[in-house]
């Protein structure tokens, strides 16, 4: 059969994206599938029984990475792999992780639906914790997969009520025999929403990133000293709460008094003992600084500790400060890059090259394989919420370039 003509089923990836947001589905129209939570384990089961109904040869590793291969005719050239992640943030959205997985799992529907044999083997993977919402840090299944996060230390991480990531994984029944350990991959290609505005606004079908920004994570720590907030007069205080606001202003001031070509966020905090009538004693929050321009990042967060500083001293709060991760900015392998350029032009969409702002797996993929993405248009630009949302449309079209990059790479010899 001219493999060229092969196109997979919209519609059937659409119904096969509505049953995954059954699992966690939340009341605003998004899902909840926090990593290693009894959604994450359902919908892992739900995607298991889909890759026994392809006859895959199905791999669980201690990190409960799920691999599912479909082999080749020469099953000792290195597979083509293809997936992304099954977990979501905290009221998040219906496509963030899953579409690439889905797609995945749809692109191979449609090779085994045509009784395809490819030289290499195909494989799909669902990597475990992407988000690093619930663990941190993010993409902790790959990271350790690739050798670049340590297994133990992975196991070791805590969610806010204590709970450690080993021993959630053995409660979901998920962590595998098989080691989290790399092999050698010839190319790996994910398909994910954009997640931003651009494509939409420019009415292009395929973004094309060549790369990823660089990510860096901090835990910042400010200790205050508690007391009636009634009696004690506004003199002297030491305020943990307000300390942080006053850096907090500072992190999102950081972009623009470095020139751009960043992004600084606080997304979380916890503030102790968190009553109205208590100065707060205790502030802790989180701090992500992005950029594509790494010496830009580098320098910024200098200057952001200086201005924490002077503002922990002024106000009598000590601040401790945790590098909790960080990636470099990575850059996509080029070969791959084109491929997908050319592909999607092949298949009649237009093309958009862009950089990716999000973190995804392919940046732990990328150090150790051929490596390559493929963005769809979110509506609104919006994700990371529940009202995230993409044209059915544009989710096939993406699976469609997904199918044929898989395709070509599987037939290389
Ligand atoms: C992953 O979702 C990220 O934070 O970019
Ligand atoms: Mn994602
Ligand atoms: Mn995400």
């Amino acid at each position: 059969m001219d493999t060229k003509k092969l196109r997979v089923n919209g519609k059937r990836l659409k119904s096969t994206l509505e049953e995954m947001a059954k699992i966690g589905a939340t009341s605003g129209g998004g899902v909840q599938r926090l990593t290693l939570s009894d959604e994450d384990q359902k919908a892992r089961d739900l995607f298991l029984n889909w890759l026994r109904e392809l006859d895959l040869e199905i791999v669980v590793d201690e990190m409960g990475n799920i691999f599912g291969k479909r082999k080749g005719k020469n099953n000792r050239l290195s597979p083509v792999l293809s997936g992304s992640h099954i977990d979501s943030q905290p009221r998040g959205g219906r496509f963030d992780g899953i579409l690439g997985v889905m797609g995945a799992l749809e692109a191979l529907r449609t090779i085994h639906e045509n009784s395809i044999e490819t030289q290499r083997p195909l494989m799909i993977v669902d990597w475990t914790n992407e988000e690093g919402t619930r663990f941190s840090p993010a993409m902790l299944g790959s990271g350790v997969w690739a050798g670049k996060l340590d297994r133990d230390w992975a196991y070791d991480r805590t969610d806010i009520h204590g709970k450690k990531f080993g021993e959630e994984l053995i409660r979901i029944g998920y962590r595998g025999e098989r080691k989290a350990k790399r092999w050698a991959v010839q190319a790996y290609y994910e398909l994910h929403i954009e997640q931003g505005p651009i494509l939409e606004k420019e009415g292009k079908n395929i973004g094309i990133p060549k790369g990823i920004v660089g990510i860096y994570w901090y835990d910042i720590y400010i200790e205050g000293k508690a007391n009636q907030v009634g009696p004690t007069p506004m003199e002297g205080r030491n305020d943990a709460l307000c300390t942080a606001a006053e850096m907090i202003l500072k992190v999102n001031e950081l972009p623009a008094k470095m020139g751009g070509n960043m992004v600084a966020t606080v997304g979380k905090i916890q503030n102790y003992p968190n009553s109205r009538n208590i100065i707060p004693d205790r502030v802790d929050f989180t701090l992500d600084i992005r950029s594509w321009d790494d010496n830009l990042a580098i320098r910024g967060w200098k200057d952001l500790q200086k201005d924490f500083g002077r503002i922990a001293k002024r106000r009598g709060c000590p601040v401790r400060i945790e590098k909790t991760w960080s990636l470099k900015p990575t850059a996509f392998d080029e070969k791959l890059v084109k491929r997908v350029g050319k592909t999607s032009q092949e298949l009649g969409y237009s093309i958009r090259p862009m950089l990716s702002g999000a973190g995804h797996d392919a940046a732990y993929l990328s150090q150790v394989a051929p490596t390559a993405m493929i963005f769809v248009p979110s509506i609104g630009g919006r994700s990371h919420v529940e009202v995230e949302n993409t044209r059915r449309e544009d989710c096939e079209a993406g699976a469609n370039v997904l199918l044929h990059c898989l395709l070509q790479s599987a037939f290389e010899v």
